[in-house]
This record gives structure tokens, C-alpha cells and sequence, in this order.
């Protein structure tokens, strides 16, 4: 679909099209910041671009989600705060250019499917592709950790959103049928099967995420007040990812009641991301399930990210048959939850969450049942062939 708006727009066919896809994290919440682990799986449900170079130094931008364009030159890129989409393409053009990379206009149309605002990643979706895009356009040569980087720094310091690492690494380098599990201190990663007997449905609130961008900057704050007030007490700690439980309890009486909370989430979330990565690959998906239901246990009572909508899609989902485990994903606030649920239960769950919800709050949810998809890296773009 973005292939023909750009024919309807440009008046002829792309040269590339390049498609990002989002993601939905399994368990590992609110840890890459903390130099900790995560298990994301990139979805089904993609940002797309479509393009062709230009011989001047201009970019024409189209987005078809918001049914908006805009045109700014290479040589002066800045945020444009009555075009707030284009500043994540914005973003990755202008730190290609300051890293070096040699770039040419181009005409671009992209949008897609990832919900917005759901904490589904589209933001990072769009960065990625962009990235890819850009490589494929202006033959430029980055290593998939520089594609990551870069997009993550578009979002980081040209959008000004703190974020770590996990949605761009995901959208980059996910693996179809596979969960990514990614250290986020080192950035060594592999891939983990996933089993063909259950599905990853996601359930989205429909709330948006209002309070997401403060109360993570804050969470951030906290976790990095703790560490600073962890190595008072001596502790050589550079992050919540070097902490245990052992060294918490010694250094409890130094901490806010809140910081102690917040860090005892980042453990316990690390400890669930290795259990989880356990029994994934030895095939016993009810104890996934259970430490998925821990994880939303802690997001809501230790790091209180959790809202109403979301803990009663956990609570409907927890109580429907065929159902493994339920979570909140994302940074919280809103979005959505994942649900690991046996294929055959996957449709009555649907239904069930669905007329839960509603009757509860009044609400409708969005339900996706998610296939675990390729990265923008591993070869979904293609040369346009007409
Ligand atoms: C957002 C951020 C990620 C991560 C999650 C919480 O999605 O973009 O980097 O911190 O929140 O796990």
C-alpha cells in the first residue's frame, strides 16, 4: 500500500522498499536501561518505506498514516515541531550525516500497521527502517549494531526520549518463529525458538500511554539515585544489573523505601529473563507462564507502571483456560499486555478478554495474535521491481 502512494505521489515506481517491523516484549521490563536482559519478539505488524533517491540535497516526506508531507534539505536538519512524525526520519538522516555517511535527497513514503502509542514500538519501527532505508538508497555500509545505535540515538537525542536499547535491537534483528535474548550490557544476543502449539496475543488497552514519558524519565532517575546511593555503601556497582538480592538486604537501610522497590524489580526482573530463556528452551511453558505473571506482579506492586486497565486485561487473562501466562509489556501507563495461550484456546481467550473488558470498563480492546517475524536486517527489504 505504501508502494502505491508513492506512484500516485512521485508518478512512478520506488526504487527500494525497506519494511521495520514492531515488537512486543515477553518478559525482561524496564531492564536494558539497567544494563539488564530482555526477551522481545519482533511482530507481525510493520512500519514500510518506499523511495528513490534524488540528484539535489531534498528530502520529500510522506506519511501515510497521518496523511501529511513535508520537505526539508540535508543541509540544515532540524526538529520540526509541526510535523512531530517526521522528526524520527528527521533524526537518523541528520546523525548519518554528522557520522560521516554521505547522503543524497530522496523522496520517501512510508507508514503501516504498528499501533500507535500502544507501546508497540512503531516509534522505533519507523528509526529502524530508516536506517535500513538509508542503506539501500545511498549504498552505505553499517554493521547491524550501528544500525541499532543509530536508530536508537535518533530517538535518544533528537526526539528526546530517554529510551534504552531493546526496540530498536529487536525491530533490527529479530528472527521469525524466535524470541531475541539480549544482554543488554555487552549487547551479546541469541535467538530462542518458540513453540508452534501456543500463541503470543496481545491486548491492547486502548488507553494512551499519558503518563509514559514522565514517569519513565523518573524511573530512570530512581535507578540510576540507587546505584549512586549503592556505591555510598561501598559497593562497586555500576548499574541495578550487577545488584542481588544479598547485597540489597545489606544495603537496604540506605535506600528509600521507593528506590528499594524499584530495585528489587530490576533483580527479581533479571532473575525471570534467565529462568525464562531456561525453560523456554527445554520446552516447559507453564513455568514461562508463571514468571510472565510474576513479572507483571512486580511492574505493578515494586515499579508501579502498571495501570487499572492493565492489571484487569491481566487479571481477565489469568483466569481464562488455555491461558500460560499474562503480562503487561512496554514501559507501562497504558498500551498493551502479552498473553501466552495455547493455540487451540486462542480464540475463546479473544473473545472472553474482549467481553471482559468491556463489561468492566466500558472499553474495547484491540486483539492481535502475533506471528514472531523477521527484523528489518534479515533480508525483508527489497530492490522494487517495476
Ligand atoms: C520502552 C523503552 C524500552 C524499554 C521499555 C521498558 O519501550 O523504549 O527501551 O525500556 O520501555 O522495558
Amino acid at each position: 500500500m505504501v508502494k502505491e502512494a508513492f506512484v500516485e505521489i512521485f508518478g512512478s515506481a520506488p526504487e527500494w522498499v525497506v519494511q521495520a517491523p514492531g515488537r512486543v516484549n515477553l518478559i525482561g521490563e524496564h531492564t536494558d536501561y539497567n544494563d539488564g536482559f530482555v526477551l522481545p519478539v519482533a511482530i507481525d505488524r510493520i512500519i514500510e518505506f518506499a523511495a528513490r533517491s534524488r540528484k539535489d540535497c531534498r528530502v520529500h516526506l510522506h506519511s501515510v498514516d497521518f496523511q501529511d508531507q513535508v520537505e526539508f534539505s540535508l543541509d540544515c536538519i532540524q526538529e520540526d515541531a509541526g510535523h512531530p512524525w517526521s522528526n524520527y526520519v528527521r533524526g537518523v538522516f541528520k546523525f548519518l550525516e554528522t557520522e560521516g555517511y554521505s547522503l543524497k535527497g530522496a523522496d520517501v513514503v512510508f507508514g503501516g500497521n504498528v499501533p500507535r502509542e500502544a507501546g508497540l514500538s512503531s516509534s522505533a519501527a519507523v528509526e529502524v527502517g530508516a536506517v535500513v532505508l538509508s542503506m539501500k538508497l545511498f549504498d552505505l555500509n553499517l554493521a547491524p549494531l550501528e544500525v541499532v545505535r543509530l536508530a536508537r540515538k535518533a530517538e535518544n537525542e533528537f526526539v528526546n526520549v530517554p529510551c534504552g536499547i531493546m526496540d530498536q535491537f529487536i525491530s533490527a534483528l529479530g528472527k521469525q518463529d524466535h524470541a531475541l535474548f539480549l544482554d543488554c550490557r555487552d549487547l551479546t544476543y541469541r535467538h530462542v525458538p518458540l513453540h508452534e502449539n501456543v500463541k503470543i496475543i496481545v491486548c491492547n488497552s486502548g488507553v494512551r500511554r499519558a503518563l509514559a514519558a514522565s514517569e519513565y524519565e523518573i524511573r530512570l532517575k530512581q535507578c540510576r539515585q540507587a546505584v549512586a546511593q549503592l556505591r555510598t555503601t561501598g559497593m562497586a556497582v555500576n548499574s541495578l544489573r550487577e545488584v542481588n538480592l544479598a547485597d540489597l538486604e545489606v544495603a537496604s537501610p540506605v535506600l528509600r523505601e521507593v528506590l528499594l522497590k524499584r530495585t528489587r524489580h530490576v533483580i527479581s526482573e533479571n532473575h525471570r529473563v534467565l529462568e525464562a530463556v531456561k525453560v523456554l528452551e527445554k520446552g516447559c511453558l507453564e513455568q514461562f507462564g508463571e514468571l510472565m505473571n510474576a513479572s507483571h506482579a512486580s511492574l505493578r506492586d515494586d515499579y508501579e507502571v502498571s495501570s487499572k486497565e492493565l492489571d484487569i486485561l491481566v487479571a481477565l487473562a489469568q483466569g481464562q483456560p488455555g491461558v500460560l501466562g499474562a503480562r503487561m509489556t512496554g514501559a507501562g501507563f497504558g498500551g498493551c499486555t502479552v498473553n501466552l495461550v495455547r493455540a487451540e484456546a486462542a480464540e475463546s481467550f479473544a473473545k472472553a478478554v474482549k467481553e471482559g473488558y468491556r463489561k468492566a470498563l466500558g472499553l474495547d480492546a484491540d486483539i492481535y495474535v502475533c506471528k514472531a517475524s523477521d527484523g528489518a536486517l534479515a533480508g525483508c527489504s527489497t530492490r522494487s521491481q517495476d
